[in-house]
C-alpha cells in the first residue's frame, strides 16, 4: 500500500515494488494512469483525498482495506503523501492550511498504520515505512509545520516500535533530496515565507537532486531487508 502513488517519490517506489513483481494498493487524488495501463493486474487504485480526515473515515469504515492482502505472507505500506504546505512564519500561515497538512502529513499515516495493522492478524511479517525528511530533525525557518509534521512521524515509529506488536516492523525514513514536483514548489516560493531558498536553487543548478528511480530502488531494498525496524528512525544518506 502505497499514499502518493501518482507522482515524484511515491511513483517511483509504486513502480519499483510493481517491477519487482508485488501488488501495489495506491492512495492519491489523481491516480496513476501510466502505471495502470503498464501493470493492469499487480496495481490497484483508490481516488482519495488523504487531507480530508472524514474521507478517509469513510474509506476505512468500509471493506477494501479487510480485503486488500488476500494470501500475503508480507505486507507493507508506505505512507508517503505529503505536503509542505503552508510554508510561511506563524502569522502567514492560514488555520485551514495548517489542518489539513497535520491531516496529511500526520494523522493520515497514523491512522493507515492502526488500520492497515487490525486488517492484517493473520500475516506474520507487516511492515510500515514512513516517509519523512531531513526537515523532521533538523529546524528550517519558514518549515515549522513541515518540520513539525516529520518529527511527528519519527517519534511515532519510535514509539510503536516500543509498543513491539508481533510481526510489525516500524522506520521513519529520510530520503534525502529528490528531484520531484515538491522541489520545484521550494524554488519557486516567496523568499519572504524560505529564506533558505537559494540553497535548495544552488542543488538544482549543480545537478545534486536524486533522481526519484534511484531513490526508490534504495527505499524498497531498505524496507524489504532483513535488518528493516532495527532503526525506527533512519536516514537514506546514511
Ligand atoms: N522531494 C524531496 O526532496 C523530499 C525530501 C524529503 C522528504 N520528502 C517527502 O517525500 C514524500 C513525497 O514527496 P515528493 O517530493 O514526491 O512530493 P510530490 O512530488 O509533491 O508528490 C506528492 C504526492 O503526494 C500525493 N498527495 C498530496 N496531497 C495529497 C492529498 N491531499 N491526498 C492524497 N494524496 C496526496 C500526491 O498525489 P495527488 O496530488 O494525486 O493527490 C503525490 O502523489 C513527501 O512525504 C515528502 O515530504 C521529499
Amino acid at each position: 500500500m502505497v499514499t502518493g502513488h501518482s507522482r515524484g517519490l511515491g511513483e517511483a517506489i509504486a513502480a519499483e515494488l510493481l517491477a519487482r513483481g508485488i501488488a501495489v494498493l495506491g492512495l492519491s487524488r489523481s491516480g496513476n494512469p501510466a502505471l495502470a495501463a503498464q501493470h493492469p493486474d499487480l496495481l490497484r487504485e483508490v481516488s482519495l483525498d488523504l487531507g480530508d480526515a472524514a474521507a478517509l473515515e469513510v474509506w476505512l469504515a468500509g471493506d477494501e482495506l479487510a480485503h486488500a492482502f488476500p494470501e500475503c505472507e508480507t505486507v507493507l505500506l508506505i505512507n508517503n503523501a505529503g505536503t509542505l504546505q503552508p510554508m510561511g512564519p506563524l502569522q502567514r500561515q492560514a488555520p485551514d492550511a495548517v489542518a489539513r497538512a497535520v491531516v496529511l502529513n500526520v494523522a493520515t499515516p497514523l491512522a493507515l498504520s492502526a488500520a492497515f495493522v487490525r486488517a492484517t492478524p493473520h500475516v506474520i511479517d507487516r511492515r510500515i515505512l514512513h516517509i519523512s525528511s531531513g526537515a523532521g530533525r533538523n529546524a528550517y525557518p519558514g518549515w515549522a509545520v513541515y518540520c513539525a509534521s516529520k518529527a511527528a512521524l519519527d517519534h511515532h515509529a519510535r514509539s510503536v516500535a516500543a509498543d513491539a506488536v508481533p510481526g510489525v516492523k516500524i522506520s521513519s525514513l529520510a530520503p534525502g533530496v529528490i528531484a520531484t514536483a515538491m522541489q520545484a514548489e521550494i524554488r519557486a516560493s516567496d523568499l519572504e515565507d524560505f529564506p533558505m531558498r537559494e540553497r535548495f536553487e544552488a542543488m538544482h543548478r549543480e545537478g545534486a537532486l536524486l533522481a526519484p528511480d534511484a531513490v526508490a530502488t534504495r527505499v524498497v531494498t531498505f524496507l524489504l531487508s532483513g535488518s528493516f525496524g532495527r532503526e525506527p528512525v533512519a536516514d537514506l544518506r546514511g
